[in-house]
């Protein structure tokens, strides 16, 4: 088991190139199979995640290589539909290969991804969607087999709320589909955008991605490109948030600031200063961090459920109170015991979480049950007096590439050590 060790109190300062965007290269390695072709996507993070994609696609019968940050997949021929049940566990968010299985082969059959750490995590949204597009779902002993005997057809759809995972699932079923999908209430996240570009560059019809409605002219085939995966919005937050617990003074290099435009002014309220030119972000914090009154998580555009555990970790050192609500999951603070082990004053009640700032945080063992909740340890750790040691590290690595690297880069104290 591995563990990061993390000595604090040390300010954070340099320049950094941001990692490409894990929740947007899952999506795009599953539209690749839609692709007939070799598909030559760049900038993809090296990730757990990332690499299990990988597997599920050579399960499937692609080609599919990895070198540096490039994942090459060529998809001419997929000869399977169905994904294990031990891959499907790998990765929680296999289901992003639903919409493109079906729309490459007709058919699919996995497991079901099961519960998450943030909560129950349904798959209804998806369901309820691709029915509508002709497909038959039958559930039984915790599998789901789905087939569309007539073929997938276009179809109204509207989502009761906007989820990422059940837009993108219905624009990679969509693309291939005979006639026009049209997707009212459609989550509008910067991710969506990109996938919708790279589908597009393909030869799809897709208008609208970043609006609630997204239109879909379902076309007969898809042609190859080469594509570079966008930058990765949660790992600038998450950067932005280590400036600030550090007192420290960052940049980011290709940083997409429009895709954070609610995060920032959160940042400036709580004492730091941003400026962005070009795709660089630049973050400093020379005054003393301040409580925020309420921040509340909401879908895009507003301030993401996954900016909150490492914006509270912030807010934990700052002076006075703060209010976080999480709206978009319902268990998503169990970081919180952990800081609480810190020595942050955090009380949650239900969705509320009421942060009292303390002047010091210390070093402890602590342990991440999830992604975003690991990275808010490790940001704390960077300000706390003393050593922190993290377990869990597999869930930090979902997200993060190497973080011990990007943070030693930058004057932080980290090392992973394996037992
Ligand atoms: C994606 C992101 C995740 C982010 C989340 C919200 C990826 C791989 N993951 O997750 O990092 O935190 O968006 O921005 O891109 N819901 C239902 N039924 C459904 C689908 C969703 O009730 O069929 C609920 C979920 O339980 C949750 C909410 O809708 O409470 C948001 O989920 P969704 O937007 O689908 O998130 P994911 O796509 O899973």
């Amino acid at each position: 088991m591995q563990r990061l060790i993390i000595e604090g109190e040390k300010r954070l300062s340099g320049e950094i190139k941001v990692q490409g965007a894990k929740n947007s290269a899952l999506p795009l390695l599953s539209a690749a199979l839609l692709v007939q072709g070799e598909t030559v996507l760049h900038n993809c993070p090296r990730l757990s995640d990332v690499f299990a994609a990988c597997r599920i696609l050579g399960h499937l019968g692609c080609e599919c290589r990895v070198s540096g940050n490039t994942v090459t997949v060529r998809a001419d021929a997929p000869c399977g539909c169905c994904v294990p049940d031990e891959l499907m566990r790998e990765m929680r968010s296999s289901i992003a290969f639903l919409g493109a299985i079906l729309g490459r082969t007709g058919e699919c059959c996995l497991s079901f991804p099961g519960g998450c750490a943030l909560g129950a995590r349904p798959i209804d949204l998806h369901l309820e969607a691709l029915r509508k597009m002709g497909v038959t779902v039958t559930e039984k002993h915790g599998m789901l087999r789905c087939v569309c005997p007539g073929g997938l057809k276009g179809a109204q759809i509207h989502l009761s709320f906007p989820s990422v995972g059940a837009t993108e699932n219905i624009i990679l079923a969509a693309v291939l589909a005979k006639g026009t999908t049209v997707i009212g209430n459609a989550a509008k996240e910067p991710e969506i955008k990109d996938l919708a570009r790279f589908l597009n560059l393909c030869g799809a019809r897709i208008q609208g991605a970043g609006t609630d409605t997204v239109v879909i002219e379902g076309v007969d085939k898809l042609s190859p490109v080469e594509y570079t995966v966008m930058p990765d919005r949660v790992c600038v937050c998450t950067l932005m948030s280590a400036a600030a617990i550090t007192g420290g003074e960052i940049t980011v290099r290709g940083a997409a600031a429009e895709d954070i435009e609610a995060v920032i002014p959160v940042y400036e309220q709580m004492g730091c200063s941003v400026y962005t030119y070009s795709d660089r972000l630049f973050i400093s914090r020379t005054r003393p961090l301040r409580a925020v009154d309420r921040v509340v998580t909401l879908p895009y555009p507003g301030f993401p459920t996954d900016a909150q555990a490492m914006t509270m970790a912030a807010l934990s050192l700052a002076k006075g109170t703060s209010i976080m609500v999480e709206t978009i999951f319902e268990n998503r603070y169990r970081h919180v015991s952990e800081l609480v082990r810190m020595g942050a004053d955090i009380r949650v009640e239900g969705r509320t979480a009421v942060i009292k700032g303390v002047d010091r945080l210390y070093g402890a063992r602590v342990e991440a049950t999830d992604l975003r909740g690991g990275a808010a340890l490790a940001v704390a750790a960077l300000a706390a007096e003393g050593v922190t040691e993290i377990r869990g590290l597999r869930y930090i690595d979902r997200g993060y590439e190497k973080i011990e690297d990007q943070l030693s880069s930058l004057g932080a104290s980290v090392r992973r050590v394996s037992e």
